[in-house]
């Protein structure tokens, strides 16, 4: 199942791993680049080393395309540096002005990928060079810029954008969500929390077992929930003990809120998780972990079993193909 976003990127299944932080490790994103798909890694919360590290091992498991995840708001040169110097294929780009990202990667070969939540940002990152864009829906798991659903949001990006490649995020978990995804216009669909379920994927076994078991109604956005360590951004996850908590006093701001203070987890390299933080429950975390925040997109009552990304993949594209002809 190919098309000309595929070519472009040399992929061979119109299947995008969302980068997830912290729950992104190279198996997982090498599992989706060999099974066809396009893998990108979250690596911007390593150290430059760690990443360089993590890139090589990447590269040790697949020689299939891949990409690496960068976020603006903690914009780093020495990440890209480290990214460009080990040639990656793909730097996926969210939350914030690119400044001279885009042209510095574009110069040493690399493809961009730009995540935008409206089609005016899909019209600057176009502007920018971008070479496909990332509709990211409000059903989308984890961090969420803009309140427009997947459904309105991709068509009108398409619309936008020309020839460049569309990829539709949010809520897509399934061939038919792919299907659909085609249908509105993209090239693409960029997916997470189907992956969180993935074999290859620490996803702490507790997160796991509520994403098993969550329906479509079991997540909320939140404006400002989860904002400790990293302020003003927006995020969907499933509802837990800490939103009950926090909804129940009315929703205060940080200073005036249930439980705050608490260390809820420790992480293997022996940093705390305060509540309210905006941790990722990944395995080897001990301690609390329901009441830390549990990213999740609405697609997650869709996603009822742990499979390989290899299954995952001809999964979707299988489905997909038994509902539009390619
Ligand atoms: C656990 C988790 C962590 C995420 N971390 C990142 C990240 O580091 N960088 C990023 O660009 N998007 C991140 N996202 C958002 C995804 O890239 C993507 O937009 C979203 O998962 C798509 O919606 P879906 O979960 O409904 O498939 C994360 C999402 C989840 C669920």
């Amino acid at each position: 199942m190919t098309n000309a976003f595929c070519s472009k990127f040399g992929i061979r299944q119109p299947i995008v791993l969302a980068p997830m932080g912290r729950v992104g490790p190279p198996e997982l994103v090498a599992a989706v680049s060999n099974a066809g798909g396009l893998g990108l890694a979250p690596l911007w919360t390593d150290a430059p080393d760690k990443m360089r590290a993590e890139i090589r091992r990447i590269k040790e498991l697949t020689d299939k395309p891949f990409g690496v995840n960068l976020n603006m708001d903690f914009r780093n040169e020495a990440q890209l540096d480290v990214c460009l110097e080990e040639g990656v294929d793909v730097i996926s780009i969210f939350w914030g002005e690119p400044g001279n990202f885009v042209e510095r990667a574009k110069s040493h070969g690399a493809k961009v990928i730009i995540t935008a939540s409206t089609s005016a940002v899909a019209k600057e990152a176009v502007a920018l060079g971008a070479d496909a864009i990332c509709a990211q829906g409000w059903e989308a798991g984890g961090h969420v810029e803009g309140k427009v659903s997947t459904m309105a949001l991709v068509p009108a990006v398409a619309d936008t954008v020309g020839d460049v490649p569309v990829i539709a995020a949010g809520g897509i978990a399934d061939g038919r969500g792919l299907a659909a995804a085609l249908a509105l216009g993209a090239s693409a669909a960029w997916i997470g929390t189907r992956f969180l379920a993935a074999k290859e994927a620490p996803t702490h076994p507790v997160y796991m077992e509520r994403l098993l078991a969550a329906s479509e109604d079991d997540t909320s956005h939140y404006d400002d929930l989860y904002d400790l360590v990293w302020p003003n951004a927006p995020h969907r996850a499933l509802k837990n003990s800490t939103s009950e908590m926090w909804d129940a006093a009315g929703r205060p701001p940080l200073g005036q809120r249930p439980g705050e203070g608490d260390i809820l987890a420790l992480r293997p390299d022996g940093v705390e998780i305060p509540r309210y933080a905006s941790a990722v429950a990944f395995a080897g975390l001990e301690g609390e972990i329901e009441p830390l925040p549990m990213w999740s997109g609405q697609g997650v009552g869709l996603v009822t079993k742990i499979q390989t990304a290899e299954e995952i993949v001809r999964e979707i594209v299988e489905q997909a193909k038994t509902i539009i002809n390619f």
